[in-house]
């Protein structure tokens, strides 16, 4: 019994060290832990596995982002243009990006993940550019651009 404890013990923490040394490579270790652990797949996964995990929280905040958008027509009728213009470019992220980078990505093609994962991004600030300093969406479009450049650094580990 103490031998099967120490065991876990044990696989709990190389399972801890696989995400943390992984995430030191990242431009932002703490976002890169907290994503990753928050997901039941991370504790196992290899480095694909987790550019997986990362490239899915890129579609969860797009999904989350885009909900608060189409909200956003209603209270800020003046920003209608611009949300427009949002809207397309979040749906690019869900419609082309993620799929192409988790295609890419389980396909073992990580240099066509590599280029959804930094579009994504870039759509991000395209959206956020469009307000001309009065974006409503400022932390989101932070939170999409820093996940975008943790993912891109995982991703690239895999070329
Ligand atoms: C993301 O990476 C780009 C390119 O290295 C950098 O210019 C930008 O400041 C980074 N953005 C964030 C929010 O970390």
């Amino acid at each position: 019994m103490k031998m099967v404890m120490m065991f876990m013990v044990m696989m709990m923490v190389s399972e801890s060290s696989m995400i943390d040394q992984t995430c030191k490579e990242t431009p932002d270790f703490n976002l890169c832990v907290s994503l990753l652990n928050s997901d039941p797949r991370g504790s196992s996964a290899d480095t694909s596995g987790l550019a997986l995990i990362l490239v899915d929280k890129i579609k969860v905040l797009a999904t989350k982002t885009l909900h608060e958008i189409n909200g956003l027509y209603k209270k800020r009728p003046e920003l209608k243009q611009a949300l427009g213009e949002c809207s397309r470019r979040y749906k690019t992220i869900l419609n082309a990006d993620v799929p192409e980078a988790i295609e890419a990505i389980s396909k073992g093609v990580p240099k066509f993940g590599e280029d959804g994962v930094i579009d994504a991004g870039v759509e991000a600030s395209v959206c956020e550019e469009g307000f001309k300093g009065k974006s409503p969406l400022t932390s989101l479009t932070k939170s999409m651009q820093k996940i975008s450049n943790v993912t891109r650094a995982i991703v690239r580990m895999l070329l």
